[in-house]
């Protein structure tokens, strides 16, 4: 078996292992992560039926005591009750700080089981097992947790690293093509800020045979991001690509657009409006665009520019008059521009007509 480890040295450090067939050494890394400890495995209702008692038999055959909590899948759990309803769980089965939460399934369970964490007993240690692509190769890793509120997307969470992340790749066999092409977005985004090496494998590569590779890249990216800036207050920031007016997209589709498909519409609005406004190298966004439509993602947004602008102002990444936009200048060079809010609607609007041939 090949597996790749990625260390991560943000909170307390933590390592990412990848690998196909890595589910019997789930027990195992466990241990080395949290010690003999009881488990409480939080997942939601697909998840459940494919890989739960799996994840549970491996678990306990290596001594570990586990309990488990399901919750309906889908965006629309991310909220209150969800979060309010694994804390209730955690506090009756008398889950104490030297034991150890598991969230088992893609970035919503990851996200408010990690919120959940962050704040039981104020943090108790986690362990991602990220079973979507998008899961793996972005929300399992840095350590931000959320859910979302009525007012917008992530609007509440926490910073919680997890003590460990298990990606065993076989997982991702099962994943619709949709879901399979959420992932693909944010690695798209990796691609685009990382460098042609990554990139070029969604541009014209076999993305299928290549996961784990691709996994651990983009994984090993991000971590050197989250080292330098764990709390989010600079170059962190730029992994928001895509994603003004990919929220924007999402909270206008009342969360029926999924994440990674919003995020690549959000990054065509972008691509296109930096080639509009001079700020990126001739060729880029085409490339962009070419290549998020390869990898089955939608390329432009189903919304008019007041709603999309409207939304995105309400953003939380908004501070002041201001807004930082991500803004992709070439493959492997992507810059922060702070845009005063009176622009954004400019800069979406130039985003969302078709490029002239050039
Ligand atoms: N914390 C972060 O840094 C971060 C980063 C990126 C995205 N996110 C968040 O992640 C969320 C999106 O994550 P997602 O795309 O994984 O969505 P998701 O968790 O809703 O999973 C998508 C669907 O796939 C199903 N599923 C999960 N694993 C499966 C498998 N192996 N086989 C078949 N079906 C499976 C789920 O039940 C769900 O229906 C968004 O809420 C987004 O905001 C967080
Ligand atoms: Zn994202």
């Amino acid at each position: 078996m090949d597996v790749k480890t990625v260390r991560i040295r943000a909170g307390n450090g933590y390592t990412v292992t990848v690998g196909g067939g890595l589910l019997p050494s789930f027990g195992a890394l466990l241990k080395e992560a949290a010690g003999p400890c009881r488990v409480a495995v939080v997942t939601d209702t697909n998840v459940e039926g494919l890989y739960l008692e799996p994840v549970r038999a491996v678990l306990e055959t290596a001594g570990f005591e586990v309990c488990t909590f399901v919750f309906p899948a889908g965006e629309g759990s991310k909220n209150v009750n969800t979060l309010s309803g694994i804390l209730e769980f955690l506090a009756e089965n008398r889950l104490t700080r030297a034991d150890c939460v598991t969230a088992l399934g893609g970035g919503v369970v990851g996200d408010v089981t990690g919120f959940a964490a962050g704040c039981f007993l104020r943090g108790v240690r986690y362990v991602q097992i990220p079973t979507t692509l998008l899961a793996a190769v972005d929300s399992s890793v840095g350590g931000k947790t959320a859910m979302d509120l009525k007012a917008g997307k992530n609007l509440a969470g926490v910073f919680h690293q997890p003590s460990a992340v298990l990606c065993d790749t076989d997982f991702l066999n099962t994943l619709s093509s949709e879901t399979f092409a959420d992932g693909a977005a944010e690695a798209i985004k990796t691609g685009v800020l990382a460098g042609e090496a990554l990139f070029s494998v969604f541009e014209t590569g076999d993305v299928r045979s290549r996961i784990p590779e691709i996994v651990a890249e983009c994984v090993a990216f991000k971590g050197r991001i989250v080292e330098a800036d764990e709390f989010d207050a600079s170059v962190r920031q730029t992994l928001n690509l895509g994603h003004t007016v990919g929220h924007a997209i999402e909270v206008c589709s009342g969360y029926t657009v999924t994440h990674g498909h919003a995020v690549a519409m959000g990054m065509a609005v972008i691509a296109r409006a930096s080639a509009r406004l001079g700020l990126c190298e001739r060729g880029v966004a085409e490339c962009i665009i070419k290549t998020l439509a390869r990898n089955g993602l939608p390329v432009s947004a189903p919304y008019t520019l007041p709603e999309l602008a409207d939304a995105a102002l309400s953003d939380k990444k908004r501070s002041g008059d201001t807004i930082s936009l991500v803004i992709p200048r070439r493959i492997g060079d992507c810059v922060l521009k702070k845009t005063p809010i009176n622009e954004l609607a400019a800069i979406i609007g130039a985003g969302m007509e078709d490029l002239p041939c050039r």
